[in-house]
């Protein structure tokens, strides 16, 4: 994309009520370096501010997430990761302390507007955990739970489809068609990721939010889900949280970097791994913390 097509992110934030901070005698910027506007976007933040009571765990983050795009969220833990992936679907509204400040859109409208129905949102914007949370139910009911009730069926044959679907998607139904009926609690870890990552996918999402989900799983069981991740790209737009580097490397299209709240960085991942700008994501990306 050209230059042109961006605009300063400068230009959108607001100005900031606080000065920038020094960490180890490096200075965070006073705004995200890189480009920080897409010109397809899916979902945008813009100068999103989160706290916890008085404590502010996000400052000022200005992002667009493109249409079917990955976007890996990186940086040390308490950066703030977990925290921006849940307002990007309003889990941390069943956080009482949390409270939102600035703009998040999907398509353009604002999420958190008093008219948005929250639970018609979620299907919108899935989510997949860092540890997998199938309901204590049967490998069919927790797929066929959210297609039920948001109606997505008609029938029956209807319902057997959606999950057939779902569970071919996340590369899962050669594995799981003979047992539909036990419960998905009963299944590997990594299993049952697949299958939490089926049970998102299963009510049509638009966006799926992954929050470090493999860092339960063993090597073999993360590759299967960096497959997937793979493959799911052409569908939907996609934000991962990772706490590693190879694994956003190895997924995502653009990465962004954090640090004690703030957007450091942004930029595609292949540009800001080799020659990254800000001399915080530099060290991150070298290993000097994290
Ligand atoms: N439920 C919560 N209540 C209070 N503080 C929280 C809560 N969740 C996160 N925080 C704080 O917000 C900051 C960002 O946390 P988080 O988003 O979990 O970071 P990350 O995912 O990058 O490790 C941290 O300082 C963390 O302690
Ligand atoms: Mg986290």
């Amino acid at each position: 994309m050209e230059d042109a097509d961006y605009m300063s992110a400068a230009s959108l934030q607001k100005k900031e009520t606080s000065t920038s901070s020094g960490i180890e005698g490096r200075l965070l910027p006073e705004t995200t370096v890189g480009n920080v506007f897409v010109q397809n976007p899916r979902i945008s933040t813009r100068g999103v501010n989160v706290f916890y009571g008085d404590k502010q765990a996000l400052v000022n983050v200005t992002v667009d997430i493109a249409e079917k795009e990955v976007i890996a969220f990186i940086g040390p833990s308490g950066c703030g990761k977990s925290t921006l992936l849940r307002s990007l679907n309003r889990m941390n509204d069943t956080i009482d302390s949390c409270r939102l400040e600035g703009q998040v859109l999907l398509d353009e409208q604002d999420i958190y507007d008093k008219s948005v129905d929250v639970v018609g949102l979620r299907a919108r914007v899935g989510m997949v955990f860092q540890k997998a949370n199938p309901f204590p139910k049967s490998i069919f009911e927790n797929v066929a739970y959210g297609p039920k009730i948001h109606g997505l069926a008609e029938n029956k044959t209807d319902l057997n489809n959606i999950v057939e679907s779902s569970l071919t998607r996340a590369g899962i139904w050669d594995e799981l068609k003979d047992r539909l009926d036990q419960p998905g609690t009963g299944l590997s870890g990594g299993q049952q990721q697949r299958l939490c990552i089926a049970r998102a996918i299963a009510v049509n999402p638009e966006v799926i939010l992954m929050d470090e989900p493999c860092s339960a799983l063993d090597p073999i069981a993360t590759a299967k889900i960096e497959e997937l991740i793979a493959e799911l790209r052409s569908e939907y737009t996609i934000v991962i949280v990772t706490h590693s580097m190879q694994q956003a490397a190895r997924v995502s299209d653009r990465t962004a970097y954090f640090h004690l709240g703030k957007l450091v960085e942004v930029g595609k991942t292949k540009e800001l791994f080799i020659n990254p700008v800000h001399e915080l994501t530099q060290d991150y990306i070298t290993g000097r913390f994290g």
